[in-house]
């Protein structure tokens, strides 16, 4: 995925557009550059890394002033990340200025037909030759919009675009299809912008467009019509947050940010869902009636990466609570494995963006074989949002650490819900359902008294800070966990981590045991506490040192750990809730003690929303 930013009005675009970027550089930060009409040439100033290296090539302000533009932070997927490949991508006559999100999967037999056509092709990139094939058009139809129309009918793959022309340097041309892009209407000024953070210092104004729109806008107004043509009546929605919550605040990073939110966003996940007068919970928007939900007998979660992760603990939870079967499948794998849902089968995807991808072709796959499919998404009007048959805002706010923290934790709060309404309508008694609840009210305050641990797990991440592997362990419902703790580190530490079944080390893993190998293991008091327990001995007795998550007061686990870091006891399928909060600041912590960017990881992005 990537940035944009797009600016036609009266005030000066650059300093605008840049601060709009370096709001989007959590989306792709391998380059960055802009296209400007100060005077009446289209300038294009372009740089590999961060946003800072693109301010510094930047000439005077006087120089660049300019009432239009559009930018693009990038990340990479064809063409490696440098100078010539970032965006702006101009036409062979220099007039048409692009900056491109997605895949143009047909690009090779694109760029042959250019070339014949005497095109000069300058960059590995594949979204370069939409801007020469605009021009190819414009030179055919005199106008801009058409011109970008008949472009984007012979694309194959997917697209967010914004387009300045030098023949008219009022005006911007965007488009979509499969990568978010939102136009902002400002007081006589208009955005264009892959994400409202880049923008909503601006307005709250907004108008989310839809697959194969495409949007021409002037300094008096916007008009939207679809590739082939129609008319289109736009709506403008009002964004329902303001410009804090994509601003760090006393933090210095994001994701530590997001991490110590969590009491409040796990607590913003369940508000007004709970009902203790029937002991259950409420999910209004999964749009599905109760009588049609207690029919379903199967279950299918897919989803990515961490929100995968939350889908294992689901499964462990719905079929706890209902006894109703659950299958968690990587998007990825499912949306090209043709997959079997039978007629009584009901479709989650999970997905904190609302855009990834692979998620997103998962659900359409499952729709196309006649299910119904419920997205569990934390952005409002992502496109998978929109398109699911109903789901469930996880209501964290906007995460912008690439890193998912906040958002896992909701996504699971969500999970938990569903597992209970599930569970009511089938083998979860009022009393438990209403102890579960309460249990619930409790978990945001057990929240807080492991964030106060923040500089104990400090310390201890200094003691693991120059490990070249690590292993986590859980059981049951926290093996997901121990599957997401080992994410978190590599993802942003680099340090090679691996997520087990505890009991699993025996077959193979504890070769790798060593004085050298960190083992970061959950062990929470519970039916397979025991277990746990019998499987910890054996990493010791080969010299592992363990790092151990243990139910406060547990003094057992004393014995055999190098470390311990205690958690408030609770029901077990809240466990993942609190067990995660550890692994969150151990990987933090590590990835700070390297000297590593927790935000931006190096070759990630927040969304894929690319294949
Ligand atoms: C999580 O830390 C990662 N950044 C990544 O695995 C992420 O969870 C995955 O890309 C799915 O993203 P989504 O929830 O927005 O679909
Ligand atoms: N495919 C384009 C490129 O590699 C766009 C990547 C992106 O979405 O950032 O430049």
């Amino acid at each position: 995925m990537c940035g944009i930013v797009g600016y036609l009005g009266k005030r000066n675009a650059t300093p605008i557009i840049i601060e709009g970027l370096k709001r989007l550089e959590y989306r792709g930060y391998d380059s960055s550059g802009i296209a400007i009409i100060p005077d009446k040439e289209i300038k294009v100033y372009k740089e590999s890394g961060r946003i800072t290296e693109l301010e510094r090539v930047l000439p005077t302000p006087k120089e660049s002033s300019s009432n239009i533009g559009i930018a693009h932070t990038r990340w990479a997927t064809h063409g490696e990340p440098s100078k010539k490949n970032a965006h702006p991508h101009l036409s062979h006559n220099g007039k048409i200025a692009v900056v491109h999100n997605g895949i143009i999967e047909n690009y090779v037999a694109l760029r042959k037909q250019l070339v014949k056509e005497g095109y000069e092709i300058v960059s590995d990139t594949d979204s370069e030759i939409l801007a020469h094939l605009i021009e190819y058009f414009y030179k055919k139809d005199g106008d801009i919009t058409i011109a970008v129309q008949n472009a984007l009918k012979l694309v194959e793959g997917t697209f967010g675009i914004a387009v300045i022309n030098q023949d008219n340097p009022k005006q911007i041309v965007a488009a979509r299809r499969g990568s978010p892009l939102i136009l902002g209407i400002g007081d006589d000024e208009f955005f264009v912008t892959s994400d409202v953070g880049a923008t909503i210092i601006h307005t709250k104004q907004v108008i989310y467009l839809h697959d194969n729109e495409i949007a021409t806008i002037d300094r008096d107004g916007y008009e939207i019509i679809t590739l082939m043509n129609n008319k289109v009546e736009a709506i403008i929605s009002e964004v329902d947050w303001d410009i804090s919550a994509v601003e760090k605040g006393d933090y210095d990073s994001f994701m530590i940010k997001e991490i110590f939110e969590q009491p409040i966003s796990v607590e913003n996940a369940f508000r007004g869902r709970l009902s203790e007068k029937l002991s259950t919970t409420r999910l209004g928007g999964l749009n599905i009636p109760n009588s049609e939900l207690r029919k379903v007998k199967k279950i299918q979660i897919v989803a990515c990466g961490t929100s995968w992760h939350a889908g294992l603990i689901g499964k462990h939870l719905i079929e706890k609570l209902a006894r109703i079967p659950v299958e968690v499948e990587y998007a990825s794998e499912y949306r090209y494995r043709n997959p079997i849902i039978e007629e009584d089968t009901l479709v989650f995807v999970i997905s904190q963006s609302g855009e990834t991808a692979d998620t997103l072709a998962a659900l359409r796959e499952a729709q196309a074989k006649g299910a119904k499919v419920l997205g569990i998404t934390n952005t409002v009007g992502s496109t998978i949002a929109r398109e699911s048959d109903g789901g469930s805002y996880i209501h964290c706010g906007s995460e912008i650490g690439v890193a998912s923290t906040k958002a896992f934790t909701s996504q699971v709060t969500v999970l938990t819900l569903l597992a209970i309404l599930l569970g009511r309508m089938h083998h979860t008694s009022p009393t438990d359902g209403l102890r579960y609840i309460k249990e619930l009210y409790n978990i945001p305050d057990k929240i807080k008294k492991i964030l106060d641990q923040n500089d104990k797990i400090e310390a201890i991440a200094e003691t693991i800070k120059d490990s070249t592997n690590a292993l986590y362990l859980g059981r049951g419902v926290n093996y997901p966990v121990a599957l997401e703790g080992a994410l978190k580190l590599k993802e942003i530490s680099y340090i090679h981590a691996e997520g087990y079944p505890a009991a699993e080390m025996k077959h193979g893993p504890i070769a790798l045991i060593d004085e050298s190998m960190p083992v970061i293991a959950i062990a929470l008091k519970d039916s397979i506490y025991d277990k746990i327990i019998s499987n910890l001995e054996e990493v010791r007795a080969r010299n592992g040192r363990i790092i151990t998550i243990a139910t406060e007061n547990d003094d057992r686990v004393k014995e055999f750990s190098e470390n311990v870091i205690y958690i408030p006891d609770t029901e077990s399928i809240f466990q993942p809730l609190l067990s995660v909060i550890p692994m969150q600041l151990l990987a933090y912590h590590v990835a700070k003690k390297r000297g590593l960017d927790v935000d931006k990881p190096r070759n990630l992005a927040k969304s894929v929303t690319v294949e």
